[in-house]
């Protein structure tokens, strides 16, 4: 399987921190926020990962994360020509890149230490798609929001709802199959005027190809408030400081 991280975007609710620079370079501790999502690739068994991002930020990538040879990675890098097109609109940049292979796909302002190599290794050749969701209790309205049946089964996925019909948030974490193109090509944009992650994952719940995994352990979608940057900065710190002093 092969791996990619979105890493464009607009990133207005981090604003003025991302007027000049893009989300993803911001400090999370002691890292810039995108080396986690190239050891999320690395320690799920991933070893060829495509980063996209704009234009005007793509070079910044490259000048910083090379050929990937110190991550023990293969990188390429795709520009995302309208930043804020979509999440569905970014995945779509993998088709040639991920030739015929499925595909692990990571939002870079996701931090998570779940291990995703066994949920990695199930899917290779599988048909359909994956997602990986998290108990939020209090916040999940500002995420997608996914429906499980009680033996497990996605009942519903809806993004941001002023409802929510759980607690469980649809994380940045998805795999697909080859088939995804095809269904990205028949997406519409969204009323914020974007293609929706949750549409595309929509179309294989219909179809009836969608699990869903509830992952544990730290999760935090960096990149949605400066709050959460914090907490994602003093989380990793003190993550990283008690596993110094074992
Ligand atoms: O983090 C989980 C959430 O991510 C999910 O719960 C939501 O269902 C999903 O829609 C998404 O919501 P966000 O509002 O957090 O998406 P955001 O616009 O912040 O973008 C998420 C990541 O994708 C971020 O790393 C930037 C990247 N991105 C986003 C867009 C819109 C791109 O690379 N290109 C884009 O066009």
């Amino acid at each position: 399987m092969k791996g990619v991280i979105l890493a464009g975007g607009k990133a207005t609710r981090l604003r003025p921190l991302t007027w000049v620079t893009n989300k993803h370079l911001l400090p999370v501790y002691d890292k810039p926020m995108i080396f986690y999502g190239l050891e999320s690739m690395k320690k799920a068994g991933i070893t060829e990962v495509l980063i996209t991002s704009s234009d005007s930020h793509l070079a910044q990538f490259i000048n910083l994360l090379k050929s990937g040879h110190d991550f023990g990675l293969k990188l390429s890098y795709a520009i995302q020509d309208d930043a804020g097109g979509g999440i569905p609109q970014a995945i779509a940049l993998a088709a040639d890149f991920s030739a015929g292979q499925n595909i692990l796909v990571l939002l870079g302002d996701n931090i998570f230490d779940h291990n995703l190599s066994t949920a990695v290794s199930k899917f290779e050749g599988k048909k359909g798609a994956m997602v990986f969701a998290k108990r939020m209790p209090t916040e999940s309205k500002q995420y997608g929001v996914v429906e499980l049946s009680k033996n497990g089964k996605v009942i519903s996925i809806e993004e941001k709802p002023e409802h929510p019909k759980s607690d469980l948030a649809q994380t940045g974490i998805y795999m697909y199959d080859r088939r995804v193109y095809d269904f990205i090509k028949k997406l519409r944009p969204s009323k914020r005027n974007e293609l929706e992650v949750t549409d595309l994952n929509n179309m294989y719940l219909n179809e009836g190809t969608l699990v869903c995994e509830i992952m544990e352990g730290l999760w935090i979608d960096a990149g949605t408030s400066y709050d959460e940057l914090l907490r994602a900065n003093n989380l990793v710190a003190e993550l990283t400081k008690g596993a110094l002093n074992k």
